[in-house]
Parts: structure tokens; sequence; C-alpha cells
């Protein structure tokens, strides 16, 4: 069993907590377009790889998985799930098992437009969300909505070019100058992480953490609470399974008056998964057992709760490096 963890770039934590869970039983394998990507060196081997862009980039990908005898492989980046995902039959040809969401799921959870309407046409409760500027000024008007509005691209990620905006002015012209932007009911709630695992083999959801976010920075959970609310689990548990996610996702949900509003999916570990790793909700070990063709029981919840996760910086030092990563 060999895992190849592909874009993997600072996300050092993750290659680590692999290695730790894989012990002998398994390699892990990484990759990424840039030598200077610190988790590259985490790894067992690594690889520096073209542009996911790049013509020919799979091919790479493939030929690193037959020298590695690679078994499964997951993506750390947004861009990239789509493209596994898309190419599952081949990687399964290969002997390798994509760990991640259908292709249709993966593009989904990309734009954020289409998964508002997934959602609303499925009943959960959502932020009201308009693609159209017009329809917008006419909900205004009738007072279906009102001002602050929240202005985001429609396949944005790290938090880019998203905006608060407290009057028309200011979200038309948040609305034309980023690249189709959508405007969204403002949600004053307490922001909420989920990272889910689905197993592979029984297609259950058998691992859900659930964290309050205190601080954000950049896009990312800085500090967080790990709590556990049963009634939540239920919706999570529904909403996963009505979607049909397979793997690792990481959820963005909002309370607000009692009510859970989901916001966003990544199908991927999101950049706030070692706070549920430290509070042993080891998801590694679950991609272990599905690698090696086991079906994990279901234990949801069971991890440690009122734990507050601070991250802070850490560096690394290595030698110069050629074009090919190798030091
Ligand atoms: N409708 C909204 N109302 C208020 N804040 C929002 C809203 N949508 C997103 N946010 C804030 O912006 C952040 C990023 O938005 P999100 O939709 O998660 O996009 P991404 O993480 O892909 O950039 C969220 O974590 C949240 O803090
Ligand atoms: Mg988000």
């Amino acid at each position: 069993m060999n895992l190849l963890i592909l874009s993997c770039g600072t996300r050092d934590k993750v290659v680590q907590y692999f290695k730790e869970s894989f012990g002998r039983d398994g390699r892990v394998i990484c990759t990424d377009c840039s030598p200077y990507a610190p988790a590259l060196y985490e790894a067992d081997a690594h690889y520096i790889v073209p542009r996911i862009t790049e013509p020919g980039y799979l091919d790479v990908i493939y030929d690193i998985c037959k020298k590695e005898s690679v078994t499964g492989v997951l993506s750390l980046i947004d861009p990239e799930l789509s493209l596994i995902a898309l190419h599952e039959e081949d990687f399964k040809a290969l002997g390798v098992t994509v760990i991640g969401s259908s292709y249709e799921l993966c593009e989904r959870t990309l734009n954020k437009w289409e998964l508002y309407c997934w959602m609303k046409a499925h009943e959960y409760p959502c932020a009201k969300t308009y693609i159209d500027i017009e329809e917008f000024k006419r909900d205004l008007e009738l007072e279906k909505i009102s001002f602050p509005v929240f202005v985001k691209p429609m396949k944005g990620s790290a938090s880019i070019q998203i905006a608060k905006a407290d009057d028309m002015g200011t979200a038309e012209f948040l609305f034309m100058h980023g690249e189709q932007m959508i405007i969204q009911e403002y949600m004053t709630g307490q922001e909420i992480g989920a990272d889910v695992y689905i197993d592979l083999i029984s297609r259950e959801v058998v691992s859900i953490f659930t964290k309050k976010k205190l601080v954000m920075r950049a896009g990312e959970t800085d500090k967080a609470i790990s709590f556990i609310d049963e009634r939540l689990f239920e919706q999570i548990k529904k909403f996963v399974t009505e979607n049909g996610f397979t793997g690792q996702i990481d959820i963005d949900i909002f309370e607000q008056d009692g009510v859970y509003y989901f916001s966003e999916v990544n199908p991927r570990f999101g950049g706030g998964y070692p706070h549920a790793y430290a509070c042993g909700a080891d998801h590694m070990t679950l991609i272990k057992n599905n690698l090696l063709g086991v079906a994990n029981p279901v234990a949801v919840g069971g991890y440690q709760t009122q734990k507050v996760m601070m991250k802070y910086n850490e560096i690394m030092l290595i030698d110069t490096v050629d074009a090919k990563g190798n030091v």
C-alpha cells in the first residue's frame, strides 16, 4: 500500500500524519510543481512535476504511480480534484484508487452557485444567493434581501476577492470587477468547520469532526475549538449522503439562531484538518484501511472536545535544490 499525495505544497502536517499512521505498512510519495514546497521533503519519495494545466501532466503522474507501485492517490488543491476524478478509470487500470469524490461532485463544489442551486432544490438551509445582479436588485425592492451582503467569486477559494458590501454602489463595483461573482445574504452566525470521512468501501459516513472557528486568517482557520452536537452530526450525515460524497471532505457551516446553514464544501483535506487529527479523528488510518481493502466501522464523535487549536509558523531548511527537487 503506497499513497501518492499530489500538489502537497505546505501541507507538511498531512504528510507527517500519513507517515505516522502508515508506519512500516506503506510509503508516502509527494509531488508539487515547485521544488520549494516544504511538504515534499517530509515524504518517503518526492517528484517535481509540471503544472496541472500543462499537457502531459497526467502521464507524468501515471509514470510515478507505476514506478512507486502506488495504490492510492489524492490531491490537496481544488483545481486538481476534478482532474483526477475525471481520470478515475485510468488510475484504476494502474491499480490506483482515487481517494476523493466523483467528477460531478468535484465540479458542484468548485462552483458555489451550483452548490447553492443543489442545496435549494434539496431544501437545505443556506444563504440566499444571486448570480444575476438585476434579480438581486428586484429582490432588494421587494425586501426579500437587504444590506449588508457578501460578494465572492463563484469559483473562488482561499478567501480571495471576498468582501462585504453595505450599499448598492459597493455591491455593484465588486460584482462588476470580479470574474463570475455571486452575491449572498450576509451571514452573521458562528462559523463551523467539519472534517468528514466517507468510507470508500461501505460508502458510509464513518467519521465527523466539528469545530467552532474562533479566528480566521488569510482564508484559513487560525484558532478553533472542537465540539460535539448530535443534531449537527445528523444533518451532516444527511447532507453528505444525499450529495454522494466519498473520501475526505471539508465543510463550512454557519450556525445562526439555532439553524445550521451549509455554506461550502471542499472534497479534500482542508487546511484546518490538523485540529481533527490532534483531537483523535485520525482519517489517515481510515484511508490506510480502505487501501488495504478493509471497510471502517462507523465511529462518529469520540474525539476530544473543548480543545482549542492555535496555529503557529514552522520553517524548514534544506540544501540548495535543483529543478527536480534533488537536494
Ligand atoms: N454569505 C456569507 N456571509 C458572511 N461571511 C461569509 C459568507 N460567505 C463566506 N463568508 C466568509 O468568507 C470566507 C470564505 O468564503 P467561502 O465561501 O468559504 O469561500 P472559500 O473558502 O472558497 O474562499 C468564509 O470562511 C466566511 O468567513
Ligand atoms: Mg471556505
